[in-house]
C-alpha cells in the first residue's frame, strides 16, 4: 500500500502569524490520524518559523501513527532527534532566506560528513531518509552512507506543471520514475514529496516502487475550503486509484 504522510507544518504557519496557540498542529495531526494518514511530518526548522520545539514534544506524546521528524544536519537538530527517537528522520538541506526546502541535499558533496551525521540516529533507531533530487549520484552516495529510505524531491515536476511547461514536466516525470526504480533497485525504500497538489498526485502515486508520499502545503491551503478531514480523505482516494 501506498502511505500517505500528511505534513502539518502550515498549520504552525498560521498560528504563528498571530502568536498565540490557535490553530493547534497537534490537533491538526490527530484529525489527519483519523481521515487516514498513515504518518505525520514535521519539520524544525533551525528559525523555529512554523513548527516549535513544543510542538515536536507534543506530536510524540499524542501521535499513534509514526512521526517523520524533518530537520538539518546540523548539531542542534541531531541532539533533538536522539532525545526524542521519532520513527523516522528526513535529512533536507535548509537555507534561512529560502522560503521552503527548495533542492535536495547534496549528498554527494559531503558524504563522509552525513555518514557521521545519520550513524548514531540510525543506533537509535531512527529509520534514515534523505531528501534528494532524482539524480543518480545522490542516490548512490544515499546508499553509500546507510541510509535506509530516500525522498525525491517532486518540486520541480509540481513546478513545470503550474507554470503549464509540460514537455520539462513530463521530463521530470519520467525523471523521477526512472530514479524510483533504481533507488529501489540498490534497496532503499523510495518516498515523494513537495508540492504535490490533487492535479499532480496520480502521476507521482502511480510509481510501482515508491512507497510513501508527504503532502502539506496543499492539503492545510485546501482545508480552508473543504476542511482538513475531507481533504485528506480526497488526496487519499486519488492516490488509492492511481495506484489501482
Ligand atoms: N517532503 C519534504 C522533505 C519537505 O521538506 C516538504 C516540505 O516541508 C514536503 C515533503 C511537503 O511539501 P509540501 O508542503 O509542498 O507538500
Amino acid at each position: 500500500m501506498l502511505r500517505l504522510g500528511v505534513n502539518i507544518d502550515h498549520v504552525a504557519t498560521v498560528r504563528n502569524a498571530r502568536g498565540g496557540a490557535y490553530p493547534d498542529p497537534v490537533r491538526a495531526a490527530k484529525v489527519a490520524e483519523q481521515a487516514g494518514a498513515d504518518g505525520i511530518t514535521a519539520h524544525l526548522r533551525e528559525d523555529r518559523r512554523h513548527i516549535m520545539d513544543e510542538d515536536i514534544d507534543g506530536l510524540m506524546d499524542a501521535l499513534s501513527v509514526p512521526l517523520n521528524f524533518e530537520m538539518a544536519a546540523t548539531d542542534e537538530m541531531q541532539a533533538i532527534a536522539l532525545r526524542h527517537k521519532p520513527h523516522a528522520v528526513c535529512i533536507v538541506p535548509e537555507k534561512r532566506e529560502e522560503r521552503t526546502t527548495e533542492g535536495g541535499l547534496e549528498v554527494s558533496r559531503e558524504e563522509n560528513k552525513l555518514a557521521h551525521f545519520i550513524a548514531p540516529l540510525r543506533e537509535v533507531g531512527c529509520r534514515v531518509s534523505i531528501f534528494i533530487a532524482a539524480d543518480a549520484r545522490q542516490i548512490e552516495a544515499a546508499n553509500r552512507i546507510g541510509a535506509q529510505v530516500i525522498e525525491l524531491h517532486t518540486g520541480a515536476y509540481c513546478d513545470f506543471h503550474a507554470e503549464g511547461r509540460f514537455d520539462e514536466r513530463d521530463a521530470e516525470l519520467e525523471r523521477l520514475r526512472d530514479m524510483s526504480a533504481f533507488a529501489h533497485s540498490l534497496g532503499l525504500e523510495v518516498h515523494a514529496g513537495h508540492g504535490l497538489t490533487y492535479e499532480t498526485v496520480q502521476s507521482v502515486a502511480a510509481f510501482p516502487k515508491v512507497k510513501e508520499l508527504n503532502i502539506g502545503h496543499f492539503l492545510i491551503g485546501e482545508a480552508i475550503f473543504a476542511g482538513l478531514d475531507p481533504a485528506i480523505r480526497e488526496m487519499r482516494r486519488l492516490m488509492d486509484e492511481a495506484r489501482a
